[in-house]
């Protein structure tokens, strides 16, 4: 479940509530409501900044119990930082740092002004679409194989933002895009031997069983191997959890108007297979279903939202095992688009699946275009680290917008190049292409094996190997780049609209 949302209208001072949260900047500067609640409170928080117990540093919290003249019986008061270059991502920061302080406290709900503070660029219903994104991400627990630690205090449930009526399209937002975000964080972070790719199946199915207008098919091994699949069909030989190609459609739009397509990487676990990966770290390749799991948190929204637009989501999912069966070095495969691989490292899977799929996604769709999310690379975490995803495409129009949809939901995407002057790095003599590239750009050559196989198509790829989970003990599946994509497709929905789509 999401966090319930809704606008607050009271002044802070007056709204009934177990916690009202305000701002604060750094050199003690009080927003309006933060100076409104200091007013009615005679100066408590002034005292504390002058004291130095609220420094207003950004994403600093500090709770006051009880302050007379005051009719809410908390305030959380979140430090800002510097007001001059206060901008959108120190906004997202704050909302998350408020939230997570909510969330300790034995309350269920809470109202914030935090919506009030200026954010260059961006409007108040944007504002409580990203307060409200920032909160619920915060508030989500994976209990799903755990008993969650703080069991017995209430946990929070319901936020109200301080906004005008006309903010009500961001709650709506909101709403629509954290289910999806909570959809795809959730498959993520489940375990391998829970989330396999039949698991995957069964989760698309149940969905679309659940929800008019979608609808589910899904091609197992065998249909897999009589249609020619035989790149996917290679990684996943190694396991006992065999492939699956899942396929989505949303009816959204016009009928007969062509679809959107999502093609999402669904390794449910990546060991490397006889390219064996080291031992360290490899539990997090069970993150290596972040593509797919991103997609159909992407779909999931677009149908809560009830975009007009028609959608399809293409998930290959297959675990890549080392086994006595599995593919190995130096074997060719031949796709489903008739090209032939060399197999030099069983551990650049992701392509092989992905290649299958697209192929298919285009042959059966017909589709606008095809955007693709995998956490493809290591090379793209090099490159870029955990804050951007990786997107590759020919088309800059369609790139452009992948751009500023990460700019405006702070899901952000960085571009390379996918010049053709890389593609001589795939050059096989045994078959039609390798499926490495050797040393160099790795995240590149990657994004040049899949362009083969979307010849004719309008193509992107997001590479999300750094960006779809964080690492560690505590680390966990971040939900991107769900966000990314319900604000690329709130775009194609208003070309929909405004009959741009099929010019
Ligand atoms: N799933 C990995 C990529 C990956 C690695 C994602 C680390 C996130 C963190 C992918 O299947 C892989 O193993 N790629 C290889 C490709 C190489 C063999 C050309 C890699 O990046 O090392
Ligand atoms: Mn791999
Ligand atoms: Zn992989």
């Amino acid at each position: 479940m999401t966090l319930q949302f809704s606008l607050a209208s009271a002044a802070p001072e007056t709204v009934d509530s177990p916690c009202v949260v305000v701002g604060v900047y750094e050199n003690g500067l009080l927003t309006s409501a933060a100076a409104r609640i200091d007013g009615a409170a005679g100066g408590v928080i002034k005292r504390q900044v002058e004291s130095g117990d609220i420094n207003g540093k950004a994403g600093s919290v500090t709770v006051l119990f009880a302050p007379e003249g005051v009719s809410a019986k908390r305030v959380l008061v979140v430090g800002l930082g510097a007001q001059k270059s206060f901008d959108a991502a120190r906004f997202q920061k704050v909302n998350i740092e408020a939230a997570r302080a909510l969330g300790k406290l034995p309350l269920d709900n809470a109202a914030s002004w935090l919506t009030e503070l200026d954010v260059p660029g961006h409007d108040a219903a944007w504002r409580v679409r990203t307060a409200a994104l920032a909160a619920d991400y915060a508030a989500y627990r994976y209990t799903a194989t755990v008993k969650p630690r703080d069991q017995g205090k209430p946990a929070l449930t319901t936020l109200a933002f301080a906004a005008a009526d006309d903010a009500h399209a961001g709650l709506d937002q909101a709403r629509g895009i954290a289910e999806g975000v909570r959809f795809a964080r959730e498959l993520a972070n489940l375990p391998p031997n829970i989330c396999t790719p039949a698991y995957i199946a069964e989760q698309a199915q149940a969905f679309a069983d659940a929800h008019d207008k979608v609808s589910c098919r899904v091609l197992d091994h065998v249909e897999m191997e009589k249609l020619g699949f035989g790149s996917l069909l290679a990684v996943g030989r190694g396991s006992a959890n065999k492939p699956k190609l899942i396929a989505l459609e949303y009816r959204g739009g016009a009928e007969g108007d062509k679809p959107y397509a999502f093609v999402g990487k669904g390794i449910t676990f990546d060991t490397g297979g006889i390219s064996l990966k080291p031992g360290p770290g490899m539990d997090e390749m069970k993150f290596d279903m972040g593509g797919a799991a991103g997609v159909l948190g992407g779909f999931v929204s677009a149908v809560k939202m009830g975009l007009p637009l028609n959608l399809v989501c293409v998930v290959p999912s297959a675990e890549n095992m080392p086994d006595g069966d599995s593919y190995r070095p130096g074997d060719v495969l031949t796709s489903l688009s008739g090209q032939t691989i060399e197999v030099l490292n069983t551990d650049a899977e992701g392509r092989l699946i992905l290649c299958d799929a697209l192929t298919w996604t285009a042959q059966t769709f017909q589709p606008v275009s095809i955007i693709d999310a995998a956490t493809l690379t290591g090379a793209c975490v090099i490159a870029l680290g955990k804050h951007a995803s990786g997107l590759m495409s020919k088309y800059d129009d369609l790139a452009a917008e992948l751009l500023a949809a990460g700019e405006t939901t702070l899901d952000r995407a960085w571009r390379l190049p996918l010049w053709d002057d890389y593609q001589v790095q795939l050059e096989s003599g045994f078959a039609d292409m390798a499926n490495i590239g050797g040393k160099s750009a790795g995240a590149i050559t990657a994004g040049c094996f899949l362009s083969r196989f979307t010849d004719g198509q309008r193509w992107a790829h997001l590479d999300i190997a750094g960006t779809a989970w964080d690492e560690g003990r505590k680390g966990g599946s971040t939900g991107r780049p769900v966000a990314l994509l319900v604000q690329l497709e709130s775009g194609f929905a208003d070309m929909a609209n405004i009959g741009g789509k099929s010019a």
